[in-house]
């Protein structure tokens, strides 16, 4: 963080505090206000944090209004045109691109961990075949620290370093093995001959009475959502993993509260919700009715994979995946398949409505990666598991940062309380 001896002042109540103004490498400046309760006697009000950096760090930059996505200063765009999921996974966790042999080395280190522990296949069978895959991502994942004892010290940066890739090998299984469980099929265990991304959807798809052949455009579709969906910089799912972890707890713990995290409709669960409504508006003549209704503010209705927090002229990552889109169901020529056109003609008729653009509503990410997914065969519970895949990466890159950092100290929030004030308990007779 670049310090150049800048402050804002801030004057209230006779009161005045001097505020240092940090300038990061790229985007707007920050104001610290870490001395103003200790000076000031007030504490700041920003709910959902939208306008609050709540860390230093260096590996994901986005400027909304202009669409822009780096990691580690490199565009998304050309990540997911040139690289690949595991080297942007080093990108994100090292801080640079793999040079000499260290991309074989980071590879071969993951693929020799992407076996389960045999114990854990008992853990899935505790849970009803009707659960959705990410209760059981999140308890299985939350289990690991009873099964990796070796890598739960936080303290040991070896420890931290083979949590990092039990994690990022394990989650493709851990994913599969929950769909499995939930279609009542059995296990198919990892290939470590295969690619990452070839290896995830022969865990989901092959059976053991059939050859499975994977085909190489679904595996790179399928890389290329795992490769957008890696990082995000201090997102609902990664805030959470830092906070978690900022009292000190080990990764495997942290990392469930993450995945519990990106379930929610509002974030990760946004590409099953978008699929759903799709399913939901059924025929293309039904759209009108669902865009009034998304439209109108005294219903709660909204177009799931429309809007982004951060991104208000368009998603970049969505940009990337639209074409994707297209390739996979031309591929598959599913073209006419009703959920894609419904989506199809849905898309066309937001992107030329006024409200979209007046509140720059367009589609995002999960819309697109929804759309790939159901032409892949993936039922729409396993859409969230498979953005619980991706983001793993960068839940565990931001957790490693927090956990260098000097400066890191428990997460702890205030509050502006607007409770009652000091009274004396009544006995219930009384009351
Ligand atoms: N459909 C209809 N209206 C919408 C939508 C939508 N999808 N999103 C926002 N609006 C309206 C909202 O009603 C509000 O209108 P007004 O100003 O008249 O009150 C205005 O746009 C601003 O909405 P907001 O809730 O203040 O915006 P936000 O930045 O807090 O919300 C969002 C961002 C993503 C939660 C929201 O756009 C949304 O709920 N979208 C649908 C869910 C979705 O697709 N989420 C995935 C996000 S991308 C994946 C990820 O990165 O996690």
């Amino acid at each position: 963080m670049a310090d150049d001896n800048r402050t804002a002042t801030l004057t209230f109540d006779n009161k005045k505090v001097d505020l240092p103004i940090h300038s990061p490498s790229v985007g707007p400046d920050v104001l610290d206000i870490r001395k103003l309760y200790g000076q000031g006697g007030v504490f700041t009000f920003d709910p959902g944090y939208t306008s609050t950096a709540s860390c230093e760090s260096s590996i994901t930059f986005i400027d909304g209004d202009e669409g822009v996505l780096l990691h580690r200063g490199y565009p998304i765009d050309q990540l997911a045109e040139k690289s690949h999921y595991l080297e942007v996974c080093y990108l994100l966790l090292y801080g640079e691109l793999p040079e000499g042999d260290q991309l074989e080395d980071f590879e071969s280190r993951v693929t020799s961990h992407t076996m389960l522990h045999e114990q854990m296949m008992f853990f899935f069978r505790g849970f009803r075949r009707d659960a959705h895959p990410m209760a059981l991502m999140t308890g299985v994942v939350g289990a690991m620290s009873a099964f990796y004892h070796d890598s739960t010290d936080i303290a040991d940066p070896w420890q931290r370093e083979v949590a990092t890739i039990r994690l990022i090998a394990k989650m493709p299984t851990i994913a599969a093995m929950a769909y499995k469980f939930t279609i009542g099929q059995p296990f198919v265990y990892p290939r470590n001959d295969l690619d990452y991304s070839s290896n995830f959807l022969r865990m989901c798809f092959a059976v053991p009475s059939e050859d499975y052949e994977v085909n190489p455009i679904l595996s790179r579709a399928m890389d290329r959502i795992f490769t957008l969906h890696a990082d995000h910089e201090q997102n609902a799912s990664t805030s959470t993993v830092r906070l978690a972890s900022s009292s000190g707890a080990n990764p495997f713990a942290c990392i469930a509260a993450g995945i519990a995290c990106l379930w929610g409709p509002a974030h990760g669960g946004a590409n099953q919700a978008c699929l759903e409504m799709l399913k939901e508006i059924g025929t293309v003549d039904r759209i009108p009715e669902f865009i009034a209704r998304a439209k109108d503010k005294n219903d709660p209705f909204r177009l799931m994979g429309f809007g982004h927090r951060v991104y208000k002229n368009f998603d970049p990552r969505a940009t990337v995946l639209k074409q994707s889109a297209d390739e996979v169901l031309e591929l598959l020529g599913v073209e006419n398949n009703p959920t894609l056109q419904v989506a199809k003609a849905l898309e066309a008729a937001a992107l030329a409505d006024p409200y979209f653009a007046e509140k720059k509503l367009f589609p995002n990410v999960d819309f697109y990666s929804g759309i790939i997914l159901e032409a892949m065969g993936f039922p729409t519970s396993m859409f969230t598991p498979i953005f619980a895949v991706s983001r793993t990466v960068g839940w565990i890159s931001q957790w490693k940062e927090m956990i260098a950092d000097p400066a890191m100290k428990i997460g702890r929030p205030r509050q502006l309380y607007t409770g009652a004030t000091y009274r004396d308990y009544v006995d219930v007779e009384n009351r």
